[in-house]
């Protein structure tokens, strides 16, 4: 029997913190942000909107059973439903679900959504085909633990496909907030994690300790992809951690790929 994993005094406060500062993100976020993004058409990746069709990262996804973890707004859970999955979407924060909530009533399509932390998910063994994960878990999740979870409830031959930031970003983003600029301002092991001031805990781990933590679930790495912003397009800040010029010149976004094994091999 797996043990029961117990929330550290840590845990808590790091959980705290961020579903605070969520609660204050979604307070800030207007209809018109989340129209933009909930009636979009196909499925895209990052800062520069990468489509899903020149990356590939998904598969098939007709009659798939699909959990987001960290949905935010669940634009990209209204993404997969309309591509055919049938997706349930999760976050920690109660504010953010309800303005999901309010895009699937405005927009469609409708999917479940559950409060709920991606440490300690509240589904069973083996009920998903594929986890994803948006800048959701992968930044604000203790990697020791959400990748243990996603793993337990992926089907064997089950996928997940997670977004973050590159490490590279996080240690040359200023405290005080704007783009990463061309310095290191901080050690590898300062983002992981990397408390902001007056803002959230997020997790930073470098390739190295992705991979361990990914097989230390008990999944298999087929993909890393650095994302890179397409030849053409505006040249401005998208957002606030990368300019289009920085990330031309360095990788901003991560997105991990990995599978369950349908056999485990014992050694
Ligand atoms: C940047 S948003 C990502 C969501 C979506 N892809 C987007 O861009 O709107 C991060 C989300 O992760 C959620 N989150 C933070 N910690 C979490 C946790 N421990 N478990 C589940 N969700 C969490 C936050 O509440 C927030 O809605």
């Amino acid at each position: 029997m797996t043990k029961p994993v117990v929330d550290t005094d840590d845990d808590l406060d790091t959980r705290a913190r961020n579903r605070s500062l969520w609660s204050q993100v979604n307070a800030d976020f207007t209809d018109t942000d989340a129209q933009q993004m909930w009636t979009r058409s196909g499925v895209s990746w990052g800062l520069f909107r990468q489509p899903e069709g020149s990356l590939q990262l998904l598969g098939d996804l007709t009659g798939s059973d699909v959990l987001e973890i960290g949905c935010g707004t669940a634009y990209l859970s209204a993404w997969l439903t309309r591509a055919g999955a049938r997706v349930v979407a999760l976050d920690l924060s109660p504010e953010q679900l309800v303005t999901a909530q309010r895009c699937q009533d405005r927009f469609g399509p409708h999917f479940p959504l559950v409060e709920g932390d991606g440490a300690t998910l509240p589904f069973r063994n083996g009920s998903f085909d594929l986890v994803v994960s948006e800048y959701g878990a992968s930044p604000w999740c203790d990697p020791a633990r959400w990748p243990l979870e996603a793993a337990r409830v992926l089907r064997p031959g089950g996928r997940l496909v997670f977004l973050t930031n590159s490490v590279l970003a996080a240690m040359c983003v200023p405290a005080e907030g704007g783009p990463a600029g061309t310095t290191l301002l901080r050690g590898a092991t300062d983002v992981n994690p990397v408390s902001w001031p007056g803002g959230g805990v997020e997790y930073h781990p470098g390739h190295g300790e992705w991979i361990r933590r990914l097989a230390e679930a008990g999944l298999v790495v087929d993909a890393l992809h650095e994302l890179e912003p397409p030849d053409k397009g505006p040249d401005h800040e998208y957002y606030e951690i990368v300019t289009r010029r920085w990330s031309e010149r360095w990788p901003a976004e991560d997105v991990w790929v990995a599978h369950r094994p349908r056999v485990v091999r014992s050694r």
